[in-house]
């Protein structure tokens, strides 16, 4: 089997979907896939390894495509805005190739954190109160309490802040504002960062991994996703009753953005259960992200794993 895999991108994630494109396709290699790698540049030009695509005759879009199209299956391992939201499914889609994860529908959904809070009240998983506001109208919000401000589309925490007064407010929205022109306030939630992945596999059944848990001393923002100073703990030490909940929730989310593939579910453990943070279609998948690790602690190697989402891809 052929498999193209995609990394690189047009936004702030581009190193880190590198590092999970290089480590996908070395799995893949070595579960015995010929693998080729395109790469999109920050700049939107695509690259087969180290080749350039396209000239001025072929632009480099439809170079891409026509690797695309003899492919397989695709593994787009592209984080962010122009990847993980729909684009690249969208582009398997067009090109009648199967593709790993989530379809465009789920992409889309889940890398808006204001259409994924709306969807989780609206299937009883409780989100932080919080609102959506425009950039253009960030000079008139007024500081209430502490909050969390975020880009409504981004990821790896890039642009998120805490705000604890006024200054850090305006801070905190002009600097989301550089990520997204919609911004998301929310309170500032008091728990145990739990994630949960979920894993839909060829047969259409799909389950949970066990819960992970992220110690951090401040924030899971974006320098420590990437320092190494977090810590996880998978299984996380959490009661039988928790686990349930934080399973049970996570599979609703899976199904009911209708995912494909692989997700993260992220989310707080409070003393009035489980409160959504958000969901990931293209989540971190080095064999040190949480996803590989949850799945290592339910049994199943990073390889295999990879070689699973082969087997799942749809068209
Ligand atoms: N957006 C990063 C890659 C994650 O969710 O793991
Ligand atoms: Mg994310």
């Amino acid at each position: 089997q052929r498999i193209v895999v995609i990394g690189g991108g047009e936004n702030a994630e581009h190193d880190v979907s590198l590092a999970t494109a290089t480590a996908v396709a070395q799995a893949l290699r070595s579960g015995g896939f010929d693998v080729e790698e395109l790469t999109i540049d920050r700049d939107g030009m695509w690259r087969r390894g180290a080749d350039a695509l396209g000239s001025q005759a072929t632009s480099s879009l439809a170079a891409a495509l026509s690797v695309i199209e003899r492919a397989d299956v695709v593994f787009p391992a592209v984080h962010g805005p122009s990847g993980e939201d729909g684009t690249l499914a969208a582009l398997c889609a067009l090109a009648h190739t199967p593709m790993v994860g989530s379809g465009l529908r789920a992409g889309a959904v889940g890398m808006d954190k204001w259409a994924t809070k709306l969807v989780a009240e609206a299937v009883g998983i409780h989100t932080a109160p919080g609102r959506l506001v425009a950039a253009a109208e960030i000079a008139d919000i007024e500081f209430e309490t502490d909050v969390v401000v975020k880009p409504a589309s981004a990821g790896s925490s890039f642009g998120v802040a805490l705000a604890r007064d006024v200054s850090q407010l305006h801070d905190a929205l002009r600097c989301a504002a550089r990520f997204d022109d919609r911004i998301l306030i929310e309170d500032v939630v008091a728990g145990r960062e739990i994630d949960v992945a979920v894993l839909r596999e060829a047969d259409g059944c799909r389950w949970a991994s066990p819960p992970l848990e992220i110690h951090t001393d401040g924030l899971f923002d974006t320098q420590s996703k990437y320092d190494g100073s977090a810590r996880f703990s998978v299984p996380a030490d959490i009661d039988s009753a928790d686990r349930a909940a934080l399973t049970g929730a996570a599979l609703r989310m899976f199904d009911a953005l209708g995912c494909a593939g692989v997700a993260r579910i992220d989310f707080f453990l409070t003393d009035y259960g489980p409160v959504l943070s958000e969901l990931n279609t293209m989540p971190g998948m080095t064999a040190e992200s949480q996803v590989p690790r949850m799945f290592a602690a339910a049994g199943l190697p990073y390889e295999q794993l990879v070689a699973r989402l082969v087997d799942a891809a749809t068209v």
